[in-house]
């Protein structure tokens, strides 16, 4: 008889016995998995765990503050938050490709993280929240030849480079299974029903080069185009949504004036797992209050289009 307060009880004990009496490093990502997988261990380890939080500076608005206050204000996790996102931008300034950004921050990430982890005297593991779908899709696709369709940057490298033993106590989870450990462990519901959130952040949202520009006005639509889906009640019934910069400017009327500013894509899906997806079937009345919405609140968006994509043919991320 499986449930998730076995679930939690076993893989403690499993953490216990891995570890012993040796340090632990986590990177916190903010999203669901990491912050489940830091808690679970939290509880297993106590302070032998150590967290890291790194601001890439390609997380959604607000999102570094409010991470770093959940994490601070309910859990007694240490905790080193660092802001290196002149850092990555800088260095993905100039870059298109999606596989050259993923890999840029993916290094990037590798060498940040060992950074902060070197100041942790006597480390020997290092903690992922790695889930089932990660651990299959790096390998192989819809059960096909293996071919890796996007590079999750989360997956392998890290660990190898830093001589670090990995402990990933959600390795044998479902998405679904981890939101139910989450509650099991007490995490906010707000955190727990939030929509997966990729580790390359913004960065493969912002199709063509990422500048600050960019990201700024991506950031401002990103919350509005949020904030209908909560105010219409639909946030619980969409896997993810979220809002993308296209690389183009189109033109359009504002009062007496042309105006000619940035397109920006509208993207909801169902799915159970990430691994396939339906596109969200919004009403026309939510997509035009939506669009004009956008519109009127964020400076430096005049056209918005919705995403009518399933996975496959397409991917989740439009990069
Ligand atoms: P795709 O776009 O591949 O996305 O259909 C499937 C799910 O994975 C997330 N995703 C990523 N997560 N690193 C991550 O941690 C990545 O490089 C990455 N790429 C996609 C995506 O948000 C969706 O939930």
């Amino acid at each position: 008889d499986w449930t998730m307060a076995g679930y939690r009880e076993q893989a403690i004990a499993q953490i216990r016995a891995q570890v012993g009496d040796k340090q632990v490093i986590c990177g916190l990502s903010g999203g669901v998995d990491s912050s489940v997988a830091a808690i679970l261990i939290h509880e297993a380890i106590g302070d032998q765990l150590t967290c890291v939080f790194v601001d890439h500076g390609l997380l959604r608005k607000d999102e570094a503050a409010q991470v770093v206050a959940m994490f601070r204000d309910n859990y007694n996790i240490k905790l080193i938050a660092a802001d290196e996102s002149d850092l990555f931008l800088g260095e993905l300034e100039g870059i298109s490709d999606p596989e050259v950004k993923r890999k840029t921050i993916g290094r990037l990430f590798i060498d940040v993280f060992q950074k902060y982890a070197n100041q942790i005297e006597g480390a020997e593991f290092l903690a992922q929240g790695t889930l089932y779908p990660d651990v299959i899709e790096s390998v192989s696709f819809s059960g096909g030849p293996s071919v890796t369709i996007k590079s999750h940057h989360n997956v392998g490298g890290l660990p190898e480079k830093m001589g670090l033993k990995l402990v990933e106590p959600l390795r044998e989870l479902f998405k679904d299974e981890v939101r139910a450990l989450g509650r099991e462990l007490g995490l906010p519901q707000s955190f727990i029903g939030r929509h997966p959130f990729p580790g390359p952040g913004l960065a493969i949202r912002c199709p063509g080069e990422i500048t600050r520009e960019k990201l700024e006005i991506l950031r401002n639509a990103d919350a509005v185009y949020i904030d209908q889906i909560r105010k219409h009640g639909l946030y619980d019934d969409i896997w993810q949504a979220f809002a993308a910069i296209l690389p183009m400017r189109t033109v359009g009327v504002m009062g007496d004036g042309r105006t000619y500013d940035y397109a920006l894509a509208l993207r909801a899906v169902t799915s159970v797992d990430g691994m396939t997806a339906d596109y969200y079937p919004y009403t026309h009345e939510f997509l035009g209050e939506t669009a004009t919405r956008i519109i009127n609140e964020v400076k430096g968006v005049n056209r918005v289009f919705y995403d009518c994509t399933s996975k496959p043919p397409g991917t989740i991320e439009l990069e």
